[in-house]
């Protein structure tokens, strides 16, 4: 990703206060804040309150506690207009400023390749065909940022399995709409156009890869990549792609958008690895967008973003090789 050089010059509090002195201050601060919150029901308050704020068409849906993390959700505010979404310009505010051009009906999903049962379906079609599930994902970007966001779809694989994928179907290729016409992005030269992403069959049959039509207890706004993108919990936010069109299921590893433009600096696989830098900056630590105070410290990013349960698929590989 394109990442600006900051221009802060803040002073930090660590610079001028002896250490012991802020240490002690903040285990105090967090303390009161940790009584607090569960004396009254903040994070529960903080939640609907993050709720509260979107504001477009409903879609009902069940909340899948096992799958669903308990933070602090993110504001829909700072979920639906701090984004990336190339297609419609590089700074974090373009998105939700250009993405009212995006026409999300009449859509359709072409699903081919190495399948017995290609097909093509309308938008309506794939939000009805199986039951609609809320899951509660931490969302981790590979420029160092991460976000909760209460997601509305459900598991990918039941869509695969409609099209009863062949013995050679071994990669899965997300192809997203690349239209002149309704985004002006593509006149950028950033990134090879359509945006396409791909991933392993056992990664795009694991349960947690959400195919994803809303979040926040509504349809998706068009800047998170309406009207149907993925969420894969695990791997870096690029992997996520957004305004699908096409899927192809395929018997090579597909070329993928940011992997073909700096290979050395986007894997193919793109798991969330505390352990491996990016060639440009540390991944070991992450700002979790809405806790940007002057004292917060910045969070330990987990090993797989936390998700655990996908460790198996990557067993006897090496994670420094294929990241
Ligand atoms: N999908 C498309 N088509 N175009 C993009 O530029 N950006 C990716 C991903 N999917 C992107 C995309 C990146 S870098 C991230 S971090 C996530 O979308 C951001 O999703 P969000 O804006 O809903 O948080």
């Amino acid at each position: 990703m394109l990442i600006k050089p900051s221009q802060d010059k803040l002073v930090l509090p660590s610079e001028i206060t002896p250490r012991e002195v802020y240490e002690e201050r903040r285990r105090f601060i967090a303390r009161m804040a940790a009584t607090a919150a569960v004396g009254s029901g903040i994070w529960e308050m903080a939640n609907r309150e993050a709720f509260a704020q979107a504001a477009g068409p409903k879609l009902a849906a069940t909340r899948n506690a096992a799958l669903s993390t308990e933070e602090k959700l993110t504001s829909f505010k700072d979920a639906s207009s701090y984004n990336n979404y190339y297609e419609f310009g590089l700074d974090k505010g373009d998105p939700a400023e250009n993405a009212h051009t995006l026409r999300t009906r009449p859509w359709t999903v072409t699903i081919e390749g190495e399948v017995k049962k290609p097909v093509t379906l309308d938008i309506d079609r794939i939000i009805k065909l199986a039951p609609l599930e809320e899951r509660i994902y931490r969302l981790r970007c590979v420029e160092g940022w991460s976000m909760v966001i209460p997601w509305v779809g459900y598991s990918l694989s039941n869509l695969l399995k409609q099209v009863e994928p062949t013995a050679n179907a071994k990669y899965v290729e997300f192809i997203t709409l690349a239209d002149n016409k309704q985004m002006p992005g593509l006149r950028s030269p950033v990134l090879d156009w359509p945006y396409v992403e791909g991933l392993r069959m056992d990664e795009a049959m694991h349960p947690l890869t959400l195919l994803t039509v809303g979040m926040y207890g509504q349809v998706l706004p068009n800047q998170n990549g309406a009207p149907v993108r993925l969420v894969v919990p695990w791997k870096y936010g690029f992997k996520s792609a957004k305004s699908i069109v096409k899927i192809r299921l395929v018997s090579r590893q597909p070329k993928t958008a940011w992997n073909d433009s700096a290979p050395n600096e986007y894997g193919f696989y793109s798991n969330v690895n505390p352990l491996v830098d990016h060639p440009r900056w540390s991944q070991a630590s992450e700002r979790r967008i809405g806790e940007d105070g002057f004292f917060q410290k910045k969070r330990k990013t987990l090993m797989f973003n936390g998700y655990d349960q996908v460790a198996s698929l990557y067993s006897g590989m090496d994670l420094k090789k294929f990241f």
